[in-house]
């Protein structure tokens, strides 16, 4: 028996990206459509499918599961599922069976005040959170459904309960390019990392944000003018590792502060992920719109032995990089042009 998961380019694949929803309660205009429809409840795969999936991937070779939507916390009994997915653990002191070296989550932050706690129990150790504004009503533009205090409470709740906190960034032209000083400030003071992202040409929103695009790579020779940025390397086992983001430290907070430039320099090289959406489709790289459809086969009666083989077809395809490209047949104008895939977070 084959002991890991290993691409078409070599690169093992140790991480997997899981949707729980597509459901959310903001609509961040980067994301998702004012009146966005959400999938039927039938298509969504319930708690043992997603748990059978999961433990199937960790059986080969997955070491890290990152919990992603829509907004995870909005699925109901999501409690329960992670402190399900929990038992896939590797205990602390290493003995038991857990395999999983790490379970983590992305969330934008409101519902944590109900489930900081939980996730602890759970075992999650660090979580990403959502924040493209310190200021209420620019939140709320973003946003569109969100309030800052409420997210900000999340972010409390969850430093309280002990979870190491990224705030995830991101970095819009004439939209909130003139925050980041303050975002590195408060980062500082609350004890978390920042994680600036350039905007990416996904998501179902129907609206063109080329001009909204801001390269990091200036973002980060001005804020060199003002802050100390100490590269720093994350191991690729270790959080953060063999991820899309580019880390340094910030001198002054002692924080990270991390850049993800899907645009103006990909990561592919290094990919180590795939991803699942909550439909059951296995996509091997957030650039590509063709996935493997393992709910169809699942709810087919297929054994174990058919969806590894249906995840090593796929694998044996994850395309070498993704495809978003800096400039499309428009030039400069074309910044966002390429692929039009599913948003990021599902
Ligand atoms: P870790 O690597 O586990 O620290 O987290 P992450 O940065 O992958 O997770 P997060 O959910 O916070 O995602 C941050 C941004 O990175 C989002 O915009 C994602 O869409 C994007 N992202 C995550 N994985 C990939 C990937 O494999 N390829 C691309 N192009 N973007 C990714
Ligand atoms: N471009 C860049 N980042 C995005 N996110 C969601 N949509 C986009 C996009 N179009 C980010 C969210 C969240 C993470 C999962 O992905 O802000 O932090
Ligand atoms: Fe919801 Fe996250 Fe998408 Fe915003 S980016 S609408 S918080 S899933």
């Amino acid at each position: 028996m084959q002991s890991g998961f290993t691409d078409s380019s070599g690169r093992s694949i140790s991480y997997l990206r899981v949707s729980v929803t597509d459901r959310c309660d903001m609509r961040c205009v980067y994301c998702m459509a004012e009146d966005m429809v959400f999938l039927p409840r039938e298509d969504v795969l319930d708690f043992d499918e997603l748990e059978r999936l999961c433990a199937i991937f960790i059986g080969r070779g997955v070491r890290r599961i990152r919990l992603t939507g829509g907004e995870p916390l909005v699925r109901r009994d999501i409690d329960g599922f992670i402190g399900r997915m929990g038992r896939w653990l590797r205990p602390e002191d290493g003995r038991g069976p857990g395999r999983l070296d790490e379970l983590t989550l992305t969330t934008n932050g409101s519902q944590l005040p109900a489930h900081a706690s939980a996730l602890v129990d759970a075992g999650v150790r660090r979580i990403n959170v959502s924040l493209d504004s310190l200021r209420a009503d620019r939140f709320a533009r973003i946003t569109r459904r969100g309030r800052l205090g409420q997210t900000l409470r999340g972010v409390r709740a969850a430093r309280e309960a002990g979870l190491a906190v990224r705030i995830n960034t991101v970095a819009m032209a004439g939209v909130n390019d003139d925050e980041f000083d303050d975002l590195i400030r408060w980062c500082g003071e609350i004890g978390a990392d920042l994680c600036l992202i350039e905007t990416m040409p996904m998501g179902e929103t129907g609206e063109d944000r080329r001009e909204q695009y801001l390269p990091l790579s200036d973002v980060r020779r001005d804020l060199s003018r003002r802050w100390t940025l100490e590269p720093v390397r994350a191991a690729a086992g270790e959080a953060g590792g063999a991820g899309p983001a580019r880390y340094v430290r910030i001198g002054e907070t002692g924080r990270r502060l991390g850049f993800i430039t899907p645009l103006s320099h990909n990561f592919c090289d290094t990919c180590n992920r795939v991803r699942l959406s909550c439909t059951g489709q296995l996509y091997t790289c957030l650039g590509s719109e063709g996935a493997t459809d393992l709910r169809a086969l699942m709810r087919d009666g297929g054994s174990d032995a058919d969806i590894l083989a249906a995840i090593d077809g796929a694998l044996a395809h994850k395309p070498a990089r993704h495809d978003f490209r800096i400039s499309g047949p428009g030039g400069a104008a074309g910044a966002m042009a390429g692929v039009g895939v599913q948003g990021p977070a599902r």
